[in-house]
Order: structure tokens, then C-alpha cells, then sequence
């Protein structure tokens, strides 16, 4: 028997086992362990802290392989670990991209020896993330993929989608989508209205997104197997999802923190570092949001980290990448924004980055039960202070929020039983 450790006098939340209660949380031998059992164990007191399930982000571009310069395996989970997650799910949009057992193969691999977290890595639902045909479902889960989906783009045509539904039911893999109408976005390098053009730049129209969540509903009825909409971002959306889901289709979705705290204005102060895709939308929007997650409708919130230089960030509007980076900022800017701003109850925000991923991934991941991998976060949550980007771990630093005024964050990150952070207590 290894050594044991008791982290003595936090409140513990688990949404996945219902738990909400101040007790003694112990771990050893990297997994959790009933306190009672832990004898001789090291006591850590972490009373005044919130110890919840290690987070999860269902939604990180890793940029290794072929991106290295603006992120790679060891930055991002550094990041991660930094930012309270445990767990990351890898976009597909490498370079080569995640179209074949080879390259899902080397993440993994490469994963295990030199990232801070566990990451789970999708495979692309076409070739070359094209769109014209599927790639091998069942190859791709041998070689370790958990999830499929195209993100960065979307497959245009319904009959392909279809049979992707069909082919990932028949191996059991779960669907995840990037929902954009490349005909309808025309190009469009923000959203389309007042702003864009008061700017003179080309919009993105509601349709765009709004017409593919509608037809991944009827296709998700007719396959019979679920679809997850990644990073949705209209109020068009969100109705959408919550008429699918009452009509018994098994449609989830999942919200970025810059949909929740920003809209369309912060392009005119922020430039590129408000440029993403789907892009931020109007204030009517972010308020159906915040409404989405608070009934339920939406069970995630994934970061969409996407890192990019400031060189590539700095070619205008027009022509520089889309994406902002978001580990290390979501737990400060959501506990301020939901939680002190009174949109979610703090354990129905901790299902947001524990149940809800868990729900979509169908794996153990975000719970602490006796036996469960002993992943966890510590939380400060009245910690109040100002984000710093430059303190992030992240190789990129593109995103709006440096200086902004923050109450609550992680202290603390527990990987596998050992700490990846040390806690702050
Ligand atoms: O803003 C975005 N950035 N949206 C995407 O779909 C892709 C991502 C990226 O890879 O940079
Ligand atoms: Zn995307």
C-alpha cells in the first residue's frame, strides 16, 4: 500500500454521484480511497476550498502535430493542468490532420509521455476533414480515438452526414459537431449585423449555424444515435437543441466561454483576439445562453482553446486566424460571471466541466467515487484578482482578457494522484 493523503475540511462536489457536503476526500496509490482507511495518510487542510472532479474540456486544439510553434503537448496540458482540467478532448485539426489511425496514434502515444493531463484525442468524420468521404470509424477507434467530429469545418452535405451518424452507431463512437453552413457563411469574418457593418466587414448570418443544428437534429432522429453540437453560439441554436430534446432526440451542445461573456462589440476594442469561429454574437444570444445553461438545455462548457501567434493574430480582421485561448481563463471568468453573477448555482456550474463532458464522452471521467482515478480540482472560489495573460502557460496568449477583474479560480490540480499543480492552501 502506497501513501495515502486526506484532504481534510473542503466541501466536496460531485454532480456525477450527487455529492455536495463538507467531508474528508482521500486518495492513494492514484486513486480515491475511503477516508477511513487511509491510515498513517498525510493530512492536507483545505477548509475555505471547494474540491471538485478534475475538469474536463471537450474542446482544445492542441496544435502538435504540425502547429508547434503556437501550442504543443506539453504547453497545452501545462495550460490545462493550470487552468483546473484533467482531461482534454484534441480537435482533430492537426497538421496532418486526425483522418487515420497513424496520426491519433502518435497523440496518444506522444500524450502519455509528455502531457500534464489525460488527453483524449478525436478522429476526423472524413478524410482530410473534407467533407467528401468518410474516414475508417472502426480504425480510428483501435488506434484510440474517442470521439468524431470535423471541427474547424462542418460536413455540407446531408447524405454524408448521415451515413457518418450510421457508421459511428455501428462502433459506438460518439458525434460531435462544428455547425457552419459554408454556403450561407459566404466568408463571413464576424456576425452579421449592426457591427460588421459599421466596420465594413463581411458577416456571418444566423442561418449559417442555425440551419445545420436543425438538419443534425432530423439526422440525429433518423440515424438513432446522438449529436453534440460544439461551441453553439445563437439564440436560434439553443431553441433548437431545447425543441430536440424535448421531442426525445439525444442532441447536447456545449458553450464557450467567450459566447457566455462577450458579443459582437468586443470586435470594435478587441480585434482579432474577439475573431472566432462561430463568431460572438449579440447580446440576445449570450443571454439565451446563459438561459441554456441554467435550464439545462446546454450541459457543457468547453473552452474552444485555440491558440494562435500574435504575428498571425496581428494581419486584421480580414485574414487572421480565427480562435482565442481559454484553459487558464474559464474557471475565473465563469465563476465570476455565472456563479457570483447568479446565472448557476456552484455545483450546477461544476456539472458544466465534469457530468456534462462525462455525458457526452460516455467514459469514466469527472467523478470521484472510491476506486475512480484520483483526478481533482481545489478551488478558491471569492479569490478575487485580475487575470494576467502573461502569466499563462500557454505558448499563445491571444485572447481578450488580460487585466480582467476576477473572483474564484483553481488552486490546486490533483493528476492521477500526484499534483500537477501544488495546492495553494
Ligand atoms: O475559432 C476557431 N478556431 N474556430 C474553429 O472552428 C477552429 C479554431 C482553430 O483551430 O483555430
Ligand atoms: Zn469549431
Amino acid at each position: 500500500m502506497g501513501h495515502a493523503t486526506i484532504l481534510r475540511g473542503g466541501r466536496l462536489i460531485d454532480p456525477v454521484n450527487g455529492i455536495d457536503e463538507i467531508r474528508d476526500v482521500a486518495f492513494r496509490d492514484g486513486v480515491m480511497a475511503p477516508p477511513e482507511s487511509a491510515g498513517g495518510a498525510e493530512i492536507l487542510d483545505v477548509s475555505g476550498l471547494v474540491i471538485a472532479p478534475g475538469f474536463v474540456d471537450l474542446h482544445v486544439h492542441l496544435r502538435d502535430p504540425g502547429q508547434t510553434h503556437k501550442e504543443d503537448m506539453g504547453t497545452c496540458t501545462l495550460a490545462a493542468v493550470h487552468g483546473g482540467f484533467t482531461t482534454v478532448l484534441g480537435m482533430p485539426n492537426t497538421r496532418p490532420p486526425a483522418d487515420c489511425p497513424e496520426v491519433v496514434a502518435d497523440i496518444l502515444e506522444r500524450a502519455v509521455a509528455q502531457a500534464h493531463c489525460q488527453v483524449l484525442q478525436t478522429g476526423a468524420l472524413s478524410v482530410g476533414r473534407w467533407g467528401k468521404e468518410l474516414t475508417d470509424y472502426a480504425a480510428l477507434k483501435a488506434a484510440g480515438a474517442t470521439v468524431l467530429t470535423d471541427d474547424g469545418s462542418c460536413i455540407q452535405d446531408a447524405a454524408l452526414m448521415l451515413q457518418a451518424l450510421q457508421r459511428a452507431k455501428a462502433c459506438g463512437l460518439p458525434v460531435i459537431e462544428h455547425c457552419e453552413d459554408d454556403a450561407v457563411c459566404a466568408g463571413g469574418v464576424m456576425h452579421h449585423g449592426t457591427v460588421s457593418e459599421r466596420l465594413g466587414l463581411p458577416g456571418q448570418r444566423y442561418a449559417t449555424e442555425d440551419l445545420i443544428v436543425a438538419r443534425d437534429a432530423v439526422l440525429s432522429a433518423e440515424a438513432d444515435w446522438p449529436i453534440h453540437v460544439q461551441h453553439i453560439s445563437t439564440a436560434g441554436a439553443v431553441e433548437m437543441v431545447r425543441r430536440a430534446q424535448a421531442r426525445g432526440i439525444r442532441m447536447t451542445a456545449e458553450a464557450a466561454p467567450h459566447h457566455i461573456l462577450l458579443t459582437d462589440e468586443a470586435v470594435e476594442k478587441y480585434g482579432t483576439n474577439a475573431k472566432m469561429n462561430p463568431p460572438l454574437r449579440e447580446e440576445t444570444d449570450r443571454l439565451a445562453i446563459l438561459e441554456g445553461l441554467r435550464d439545462g438545455t446546454i450541459t457543457a462548457i468547453a473552452t474552444d482553446h485555440a491558440p494562435h501567434t500574435a504575428e498571425e493574430k496581428a494581419a486584421g480582421m480580414e485574414t487572421a486566424p480565427a480562435g482565442i485561448i481559454g484553459l487558464e481563463a474559464v474557471v475565473p471568468l465563469c465563476l465570476t460571471a455565472l456563479v457570483h453573477g447568479g446565472v448557476l448555482t456552484l455545483p450546477q456550474f461544476i456539472s458544466t466541466l465534469t457530468r456534462g463532458p462525462r455525458e457526452v464522452l460516455g467514459l469514466p471521467v469527472g467523478s470521484l467515487e472510491t476506486g475512480a482515478v484520483a483526478d481533482l480540482v481545489l478551488l478558491d472560489v471569492d479569490h478575487e484578482h485580475e487575470l494576467c495573460v502573461a502569466d499563462f502557460h500557454s505558448r499563445s496568449l491571444n485572447c481578450p482578457y488580460d487585466g480582467w477583474s476576477c473572483r474564484g479560480r483553481a488552486v490546486g490540480t490533483l493528476f492521477h494522484g500526484c499534483w500537477a499543480v501544488s495546492p495553494r492552501v
